[in-house]
């Protein structure tokens, strides 16, 4: 049953075009770009992410891989705290 159900998530995001998209939550369907949206948005427990969603931690399974994807830093986010370092140190020179 399981199975099937994963089976079906791939086949739908390869329909979609979505071919990076990783289910992180297999009871609900959640997907590490969902998180993603809502970790933009400010939500940085994973029991939010499952209320926003309109659903609810069932086996837990997923909480570890949901909290890791809250708690990683992007891209965007490295570039902007290096480019106020920057600008902050050289404040403090002068
Ligand atoms: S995989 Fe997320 S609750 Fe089961």
């Amino acid at each position: 049953m399981r199975l099937t159900f994963i089976i079906n998530c791939i086949l739908i995001n390869l329909l979609k075009g979505n071919k990076y998209k990783m289910y992180v939550c297999i009871c609900n369907a959640l997907t590490s770009e969902d998180v993603r949206k809502l970790k933009n948005i400010g939500v940085c427990e994973p029991s939010s992410v499952y209320k926003k969603l309109g659903c609810a931690m069932q086996c837990g399974k997923c909480l570890q891989s949901i909290d890791e994807i809250l708690q990683e830093e992007s891209v965007q986010e490295t570039k902007e705290q290096i480019s106020f370092n920057k600008k902050f140190s050289s404040s403090l020179r002068a």
